[in-house]
């Protein structure tokens, strides 16, 4: 199944097409093929900053769209990524798009082929399946990025890492949109396998007799109120030979790869159980807590295709968190697959409980690194806003791994203290701890909780409540769930090393 309508390719010469967009910077001179002067452009409010764009009057068939790509030639392919995404809403109303945009700029032709068609596609996405009439969403179903002769190839490769990571994306927004009564955790555990078996992974369904015989006891705690089943999903990933020739593997020695291993929170729906949410009616958002396992799903997805030369293994926690007679309630206290007891104070603080397992499983692989990805808190989402998550770690290198691959795509992060001194808030006076601290530090607590299921592998935490939404429509974003961390996971599968 695709997700996303828009098909992005690469040429030399332009063709013919309903839209072209044309590049103009806010200080060099504004190309001919315009036909119009930097005085009438400016008289109309542009001026060449990135993310505008302007719809220049002409008396041909094509519609010529001015982009602004800033000053000189210095636009970064994040510059390039929102410029292009302001050309596809410029460009919506047409079928067919070309634009010479991926020529500009100071990165690498690969780099900026990529940034331009992820920027392409996240701009044309929407959720429409629910929707009769469909003209809200973009009509462009096809865009060419025209490259000069010599940049054509790595312009090419560009092009198809982006497609491939765009069309990731388009996915996780797809599942995160979807109401929760179409997607339940046995439905997204389907598509899951289904998606394995499409792009090269291993995969294993974990249902509720198999999750209660392995000890998983968060998951089974959270899941009692339910009447819909859990699965955990568990998905591997090896490079193939093919991947791997050329890398030394040692003369004839066995060499481990570099192992890495991403957890998700795959609360379907998050009602707040028996501490139940206010009936606000943005809540219907938190069919979207499952988006951490979403953008695990996604970015597994592009590995193979991306030639990524780490192993890497998954695990999505699926489950929806809702009250009825059997639901777990405040004072219960939950086994973990660690053997690590839990007492309920909040049943609202239920995706900690769920990662609890999923990273209890990690650690017993003895991996060279975890990650989990979880929109946990509403308290990290008020300190730092919808634009960028809070990491927490227990290792400063694998932490500046994380903070690079955000630095690479352009999906911000920022580092929340895991002080230590604050896990005593998390002590219970019956069990080895409660799932909640006090009011305060919300965020730090949620990962001092984790902490505890990790076994001291070198593990960080994003917390994504803040920026898995979207008000609006803006640069690359759309409206709805984001997608926000599947592209962050990406790189970092094919960046992490051992140090
Ligand atoms: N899924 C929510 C967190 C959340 C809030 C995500 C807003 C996205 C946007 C999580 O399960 C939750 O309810 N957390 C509680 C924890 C509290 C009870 C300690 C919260 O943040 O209020
Ligand atoms: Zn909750
Ligand atoms: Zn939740």
């Amino acid at each position: 199944m695709k997700h996303s309508q828009l098909v992005v390719t690469v040429a030399r010469d332009t063709p013919a097409s309903e839209a072209v967009g044309i590049p103009v910077t806010s200080d060099k001179a504004v190309p001919a093929e315009l036909g119009v002067s930097r005085a009438q452009l400016a008289a109309t409010g542009f001026d060449g900053k990135v993310g505008q764009t302007l719809v220049v009057p002409s008396s041909g068939k094509t519609t010529v769209i001015a982009v602004g790509v800033g000053e000189g030639n210095s636009a970064t392919a994040h510059d390039l990524r929102n410029a292009a995404a302001a050309l596809a809403r410029a460009a919506s109303k047409h079928v067919s798009l070309a634009t010479t945009l991926a020529g500009v700029g100071r990165d690498d032709r690969t780099e900026v082929a990529q940034a331009v068609t992820e920027g392409l596609m996240l701009a044309t996405h929407r959720y429409a399946a629910l929707k009769s009439d469909k003209s809200f969403a973009s009509k462009l179903k096809s865009a060419v990025l025209v490259v000069e002769a010599k940049a054509l190839g790595a312009a090419a490769n560009g092009s198809r890492r982006g497609t491939v990571i765009g069309e990731a994306v388009c996915m996780a927004r797809d599942f995160a949109n979807m109401p929760p009564a179409h997607l339940t955790a046995k439905l997204f555990a389907d598509r899951a396998q289904l998606i394995a078996s499409e792009s090269g992974l291993k995969v294993e369904v974990f249902d509720k007799d198999k999750l209660l015989a392995m000890g998983c006891g968060g998951m089974i705690g959270v899941n009692r109120g339910s009447v819909n089943p859990p699965r955990m999903v568990k998905l591997s990933y090896r490079p193939s030979k093919s991947v791997l020739k050329g890398k030394s593997a040692g003369k004839g020695k066995k060499t481990s790869l570099p192992h890495l291993i991403m957890v998700g929170k795959g609360v379907m729906y998050d009602s707040g159980g028996i501490s139940l949410k206010p009936s606000n009616p943005s809540h219907a958002m938190m069919k979207a807590d499952m988006s951490g396992a979403a953008a695990v799903l996604s970015a597994m997805s592009t590995l193979k295709a991306l030639g990524c030369k780490n192993q890497v293994t998954a695990y999505l926690m699926c489950t929806d968190n809702l009250p009825s007679g059997s639901a777990m309630a405040m004072g219960d206290v939950l086994t973990m697959r660690n053997k690590k007891t839990v007492e309920i104070h909040n049943t609202d603080a239920e995706g900690r409980l769920i990662l609890a397992d999923g990273l209890s499983l990690a650690a017993e692989q003895e991996p060279d690194a975890i990650v989990d990805i979880a929109t946990l808190t509403g308290a990290c989402a008020a300190a730092l806003g919808p634009k960028m998550s809070g990491v927490m770690g227990n290792n400063a290198r694998f932490l500046s791994q994380v903070k690079e691959a955000s630095k690479a795509v352009d999906e911000d992060v920022w580092e929340l203290p895991l002080e230590r001194s604050y896990r005593r808030m998390l002590d219970s006076y019956i069990a080895d701890m409660k799932n909640v601290g006090g009011g305060e530090a919300g965020a730090i607590t949620a990962a001092l909780f984790l902490d505890e299921f990790t076994g001291g592998y070198p593990w960080a935490h994003l917390d994504i409540a803040g920026p898995m939404w979207s008000e609006s429509d803006a640069g690359w974003l759309q409206r709805g769930a984001t997608a926000y961390g599947t592209r962050l996971l990406v790189n970092l599968a094919e960046n992490f090393r051992r140090r």
